[in-house]
């Protein structure tokens, strides 16, 4: 209901006939530099300064970022909308990506939850939270598709699959957009950096481009976002930038987009650097008659434009059609009614419990298995008993800053429960907790080793809380390398050769690469970065009063060698055959993943059967649903996220072999057995044709429901014209 409420306000804002006229008369009272002035956004440094603040003054600012506090931004929208000649409003915009204040989970992390109503949540809190500190804009939510985990800026998006990412977009634009205005950003294709290389250039065919990369973006657009950040890379040779395809043909043609497009950082100078523009102010002309609308950082719209509209180089209207989608925007906020926007902050235990509950939530639970040997094997090593002495170990383990995750805003350390203290916290009153680092996170000392093995072995159980730094993913931070970093391997090692069952709990941005541990260590725990609640998160599912139910949203390698590696592959003319040479694999390592998109256990175990199509055969407006029985196989409650796949078997162009269409979050006790409903709405199933448009073919479809892309029940029907 507020949902509707909050885009039915907008919509009778925008509808008000006074309110367009009054910015047609606005824009009509303009001088050329005050327009130019609109499309200018600059970066403070937590306050607005001397010299920006005259820029307000002059009309020659549209909105600032990282301005930190309503005590910085009131008084500068007052000079706005009181000293400036039009009075027109700032945007206040921030980086509020996964919480102001109260930091969430990583977005990979929470994208791990399938969840969406959980993303949700989690933005509309951090919207709430950032609205009462002066932001009404964030850069957020970042919905690049990613399919190689070099890649730092992994962690921000929702992994490798568009369905779950076109999800999670949609999703965080409205828990965003419920208080402050949301971006979709990076407008295109930055995921697929060259060998995952930070801002390298990209490949992308036009058919990956409207089948992987832009789905996310589009539902970004469906859910409302107000505005699109433009991307630093090129789109095979065309920087997304200064690329009119993208901003204008696709975005505003075809997607019918009425927002703005920001570019990002200093994306319109670097067209330079890309070699598409031989001058600052030819960079600026190309970027804003392509169609991005305001300048992030760079200056050029307002220092350098005015020259080329008078010399008729940029014609007026296509800044007038920029200004107004930046005053339509501002009136949209209610910044001309309302420009200060006094908001009440949420309370911290409601955003600590939200942190919290999500935090369990994108917990992947990878290995459970037991400890025990041949016949005197027992029970899986998860969940631990809250009694019995435990040895907390790690370089992540008593650490309150890296939980954080690599883009944390406004958070803080102090403020996060520690894995060591979410166990302390968690264990029955005078059960013993040793704790020894054992190693820093990357630095080549053992000399921890000895008091980690000493603590390990007088313990029943051993939790090493290894991974990576936060600023080791986000921005600017590929890796060359996935394993753990520093000499963590062989502080796992040492522990584990004390013969103490171990826990490895991971801590990290990516995908990374496990082949020793997987092989020796009994349980395996994905925790990414949690947020301020990420001990609490951690100990209520190590010690079972929460069962796991996350699922992999990006595909776990097995070795480096076989990056990049992902679920939605096509089949190739020769497909993977352990048994024939001539096919397509390695002579070294598998082709399949060590762990694979939506893998994850759980306490309990799950039967399928009885998978049922609703119709054999079905037209393109049809929806075929698929049934199956899913039970709870095992002896605690437990959710199990029910994955539906389809591959279309033969189409005039190959298509991949299986494709994410649905996917359920069903809670079962132990025993109980429901049918579970996935509806496939057939004119869902478009590739990307011959003809370079989207269609649906006749044909044969199978249809697989399981726990994971790796396995399930299959099923067809066909396709009718
Ligand atoms: C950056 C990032 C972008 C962010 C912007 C503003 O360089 O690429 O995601 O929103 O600057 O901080």
């Amino acid at each position: 209901m507020l949902r509707m409420c909050n885009s039915l306000l907008f919509a009778v804002l925008l509808a008000t006939p006074m309110a367009a006229q009054s910015l047609d008369s606005l824009l009509a009272r303009m001088t050329l530099e005050e327009k130019l002035g609109q499309l200018n956004l600059l970066s403070a440094n937590g306050r607005a300064s001397p010299q920006q603040i005259q820029l307000v003054r002059d009309g020659k600012l549209g909105g600032l970022f990282n301005v930190i506090g309503a005590e910085n931004t009131t008084p500068v929208q007052r000079v706005a909308v009181t000293e400036s000649r039009l009075k027109i409003p700032l945007l206040f915009g921030l980086d509020v990506i996964h919480g102001y204040r109260a930091i969430f989970p990583i977005p990979l992390g929470e994208a791990s939850s399938f969840d969406p109503d959980a993303a949700e949540a989690t933005a509309r809190a951090a919207g709430q939270e950032a609205a009462a500190f002066g932001i009404n804009w964030t850069y957020a939510p970042m919905v690049d598709i990613a399919r190689d985990p070099r890649w730092g800026r992994i962690a921000e998006g929702s992994g490798e699959d568009p369905y779950l990412g076109s999800l999670m977009a949609a999703a965080r634009v409205r828990g965003f957009q419920q208080n402050i205005f949301a971006t979709a950003k990076h407008f295109a294709g930055y995921g697929a950096s060259e060998a995952g290389r930070e801002y390298a250039e990209t490949e992308i065919s036009e058919r990956t481009m409207r089948e992987l990369y832009l789905p996310p973006f589009k539902a970004a657009v469906d859910a409302g976002v107000a505005s699109l950040m433009s991307a630093f890379n090129d789109i095979s040779g065309v920087p997304a930038s200064g690329n009119a395809w993208l901003t204008d043909t696709v975005l505003r043609r075809e997607w019918g987009f009425s927002g703005f497009v920001v570019s990002d950082w200093t994306s319109v100078q670097e067209l330079v650097n890309h070699g598409i523009a031989g001058s600052q102010a030819e960079a600026g002309r190309r970027a804003l008659t392509a169609g991005v609308d305001m300048d992030m950082q760079s200056s050029i719209y307002v220092d350098s434009l005015a020259a080329l509209v008078r010399s008729n180089r940029i014609p007026m209207a296509v800044v007038d059609s920029a200004v107004m989608r930046i005053l339509r925007a501002k009136q949209r906020l209610g910044l001309f009614r309302d420009p200060y926007r006094a908001r009440a902050a949420p309370a911290n235990a409601e955003l600590r419990a939200i942190a919290r509950r999500v935090g369990a939530e994108s917990i992947v639970l990878l290995k459970n298995e037991p400890v025990g040997r041949g016949a005197a094997c027992c029970a899986p090593t998860l969940p631990l008993s809250k009694s019995g002495a435990v040895a907390v170990i790690g370089p992540l383990a008593d650490n309150k800053e890296e939980p954080l995750g690599p883009w944390h805003t406004q958070g803080r350390a102090e403020d996060v429960v520690s894995v060591l203290q979410g166990i302390k916290a968690k264990v029955t009153a005078g059960t013993q907790v040793l704790y020894a680092q054992g190693a820093a996170i990357e630095d080549t000392s053992t000399a921890g080793f000895a008091a980690a093995v000493a603590a390990a072995k007088q313990a029943k159980v051993a939790v090493l809380v290894l991974g990576e730094r936060g600023d080791m993913s986000g921005e600017a931070a590929s890796r060359s390398s996935l394993g753990l970093p520093g000499v963590q391997e062989q502080l796992l090692e040492a522990v584990v050769a004390t013969g103490t069952p171990v826990v490895l709990v991971l801590m990290n941005g990516r995908p990374l690469i496990l082949e020793w541990a997987s092989d020796h260590v009994p349980a395996i725990v994905e925790t990414w970065f949690l947020g301020v609640e990420a001990g609490n998160a951690t100990a209520d599912v190590l010690f079972g009063d929460l069962n796991p139910s996350g699922r992999l949203p990006i595909t776990f390698p097995r070795v480096l060698g076989q990056v990049p590696i992902y679920y939605n592959r096509r089949n190739t003319g020769r497909p993977a055959d352990v048994n024939n040479k001539y096919s397509s694999k390695y002579i070294d390592v598998p082709v399949t993943p060590r762990y694979p998109f939506g893998f994850g256990l759980s306490y309990t175990t799950f039967g399928y059967g009885n998978l049922k199509l609703s119709s054999a055969r079905a037209r393109v407006s049809d929806t075929v649903t698929a049934t199956v029985t899913v039970t709870n196989t095992g002896s605690r409650e437990g959710t199990e996220v029910v994955q539906l796949y389809v591959r279309d078997m033969v189409a005039s162009v190959s298509r991949p072999l299986r494709e994410l269409k649905a996917f359920r979050r069903v809670t079962l006790k132990p025993g109980e057995s429901r049918a579970i409903d996935l509806p496939i709405a057939v004119k869902d199933l478009w590739f990307i044709g011959l003809d370079r448009k989207p269609v649906v073919e006749p044909g044969t479809f199978r249809v697989y429901v399981g726990p994971s892309s790796a396995e399930g029940q299959e099923a067809t029907f066909e396709c009718i014209p």
